[in-house]
Parts: structure tokens; C-alpha cells; sequence
């Protein structure tokens, strides 16, 4: 049994990997603010089953709060970093906050970590690192032009893991996650607000002209990937699903799935904004073992029948 501390354990991602830590038989600390981004009583009721489990405990606090890091890290053997000030758009009115909470709040839990018997950190990290495309799929030597503020904060937070394994010995892998979904995602995340808007049959408006396209990537394959390189791997990483598709098609798939009738409207494009991703994750697969599992479409099938049983 290892001793593990989730950063930002109560959001989406954060409260899956303690899922199944919990059910594998860990000791599991959740470090949160419950920031306001989102409805933090959504992140309550994420974490809520565990509440009961003797082997999790909630701290509710800050990672830029080094001495209650250090406090926390003192016999904890691994750390899932999910904890960040997430999304592109908040990122380009309030630059200031994702650089905080990214960057310095990652040097911080470095920094906390160097004088612990932390054996390794898994820093979630993201494909918005790559920026402007200049050929596809990204493999990890593509150029890193982040095209906004968070961006640019996710790739400081790898940079920083880098150095701190390379200069203190503190050993870390950055996973760079290709847009994720499932249940319990991130209610500002397209695929749950199209869907919400699919089965009320209301108007699913589109950023732009809907042909950017990504590569959208199941929770589950997200949390396989990170239960591997706990014990594996060093440096960074593509985790992503290895396909992309517009976000027309996205839109027309979950009107479908939902035999919806609703309608596409079209607004203006949000700054920062990638055009594309598409994720190779040909190194994870030949180094790690590492590749997803899940298609798109089945994907979109598993998360409307838990969105619908859940509201
Ligand atoms: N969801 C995606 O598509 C995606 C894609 C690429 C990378 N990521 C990265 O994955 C990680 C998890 O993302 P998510 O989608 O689960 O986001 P999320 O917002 O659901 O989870 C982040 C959690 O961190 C907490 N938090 C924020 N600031 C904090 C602070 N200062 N101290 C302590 N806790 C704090 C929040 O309250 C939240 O519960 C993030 O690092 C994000 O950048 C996510």
C-alpha cells in the first residue's frame, strides 16, 4: 500500500484518480481549495463516496500554501498533480490566476517535495503546451507555441518539473492530456454543454465556424495512463486519443446519440483558442505500453447515459 496526495483530487480528473487508488487499496490524501470556477458543490458530491473510506482523507486547502505542503508531504510516496486554475478562455481575461495557481503553484509543491521522501510526481500537464500547429499529429519534439496565458503556465509548471529532477534528483513525468470527457467533466467543457443543450432540445451554439477539431480523449484511458506511469516512466508525454474530429462533428454526433432536435447556432471565436490538436501517442505506446482504448463515439454514448442518470 503507498501513501498518495491528489492535488485538485475533488475536480474531474483528480476525483477519478482516487477512485481508483481507493479501490487498488491506497492511502489517499485529497489536497483542494474547492476554488469557484465552477459550482464547488460539484465537487463536493465528487468526492463524496470516499468520504466514508478510511483510507482517504480531504485537505481542504491551497498548493500555493507551502507550509501546509510540506506538513502533508511529510510520508506521502507519490503525487498526482491535478490541482490548476484549468481552461483556455479564463486564461485570456485573467492571466495573473492561471500563472499563480499553474506555475508558482507547481514550484511550490516542487519545492515542498525536494525535502520529502516523495519518490515521484505526475504532473498533469496538457496538449495547449503545443500552440500553434505546425504539422500534425503532435508528437513531444513539436515546437511548444502556447497561444494563451495557460498555455504558456502548463508548459512553465513541466519546465519546472524538469529542472527539479534534474538539479535535486526529484522524479517526475508531465502528462500532457488531449481534451478530456466523461462523467463527472468539467460543466465548461463543449462535450458537456452540448449535451446538456442536446437532451433539452435547446440551441447548441458553436465558437467560430465549428471546424477547429480536437482530439477528444475518454477519463478512463486518462486514468489508465496515469496509474501506469506512477511507477514508469520520466519527462513528458502525449496522453491523448489519437483521432480528432470537428467540433461540427461533435456537435452532430451528440444530437444524434441523443435523438435531439436540437439546432447549431454560430458566435464568435474565443481568443487563445488552438485550431487543431491531435495527439501521436506513439512514444507513450513504444516506451511505456501506454494507448488508448476507447472511440470517440463510445465514449459519447457512456457519458450521456451517466449525464442522464445523473440529472
Ligand atoms: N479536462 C481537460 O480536458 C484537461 C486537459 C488537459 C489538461 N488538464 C489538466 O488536468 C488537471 C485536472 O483538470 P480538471 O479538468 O480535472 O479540472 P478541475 O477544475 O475539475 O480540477 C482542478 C481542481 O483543482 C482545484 N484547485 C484549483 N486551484 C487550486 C489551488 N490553488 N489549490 C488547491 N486546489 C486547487 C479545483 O478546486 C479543482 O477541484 C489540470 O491540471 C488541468 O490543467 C485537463
Amino acid at each position: 500500500m503507498e501513501k498518495i496526495l491528489v492535488t485538485g483530487g475533488a475536480g474531474f480528473i483528480g476525483s477519478h484518480i482516487i477512485d481508483r487508488l481507493l479501490k487498488l487499496g491506497n492511502e489517499v490524501i485529497c489536497l483542494d481549495n474547492f476554488d469557484s470556477y465552477y459550482d464547488p458543490s460539484i465537487k463536493r458530491k465528487n468526492i463524496h463516496f470516499f468520504m466514508e473510506n478510511k483510507n482517504f482523507e480531504l485537505v481542504e486547502g491551497d498548493i500555493r500554501d507551502e507550509h501546509l505542503l510540506k506538513s502533508i508531504l511529510d510520508e506521502v510516496d507519490y503525487v498526482f498533480h491535478e490541482a490548476a486554475q484549468a481552461g483556455v478562455r479564463t486564461s485570456v481575461t485573467d492571466p495573473m490566476k492561471s500563472h499563480d495557481v499553474n506555475a508558482t503553484g507547481t514550484l511550490n509543491l516542487l519545492k515542498a517535495a525536494m525535502d520529502s521522501n516523495v519518490k515521484k510526481i505526475i504532473n498533469a500537464s496538457s496538449s495547449s503546451v503545443y500552440g500553434k500547429v505546425k504539422y500534425l499529429p503532435f508528437d513531444e519534439e513539436h515546437p511548444n507555441q502556447p497561444l494563451s496565458p495557460y498555455g504558456v503556465s502548463k508548459l512553465l509548471a513541466e519546465h519546472y518539473c524538469r529542472v527539479f529532477d534534474e538539479l535535486y534528483g526529484l522524479k517526475s513525468v508531465s502528462l500532457r492530456y488531449f481534451t478530456v470527457y466523461g462523467p463527472r467533466m468539467r460543466p465548461d467543457l463543449a462535450i458537456s454543454i452540448f449535451t446538456r443543450s442536446a437532451l433539452n432540445n435547446e440551441t447548441i451554439t458553436i465558437f467560430g465556424n465549428g471546424e477547429k477539431t480536437r482530439d477528444f480523449t475518454y477519463i478512463d484511458d486518462i486514468i489508465e495512463a496515469n496509474l501506469i506511469f506512477m511507477k514508469k516512466g520520466e519527462g513528458v508525454y502525449n496522453i491523448g486519443g489519437g483521432h480528432s474530429i470537428s467540433i461540427n462533428e461533435l456537435a452532430q454526433k451528440i444530437i444524434k446519440i441523443n435523438n435531439s432536435k436540437s439546432e447549431v447556432v454560430y458566435t464568435s471565436p474565443v481568443k487563445g483558442d488552438a485550431d487543431h490538436t491531435l495527439a501521436s501517442y506513439q512514444k507513450a505506446w513504444n516506451e511505456i505500453g501506454w494507448k488508448p482504448k476507447i472511440k470517440i463515439d463510445e465514449g459519447l454514448e457512456m457519458y450521456s447515459k451517466w449525464f442522464i442518470n445523473e440529472n
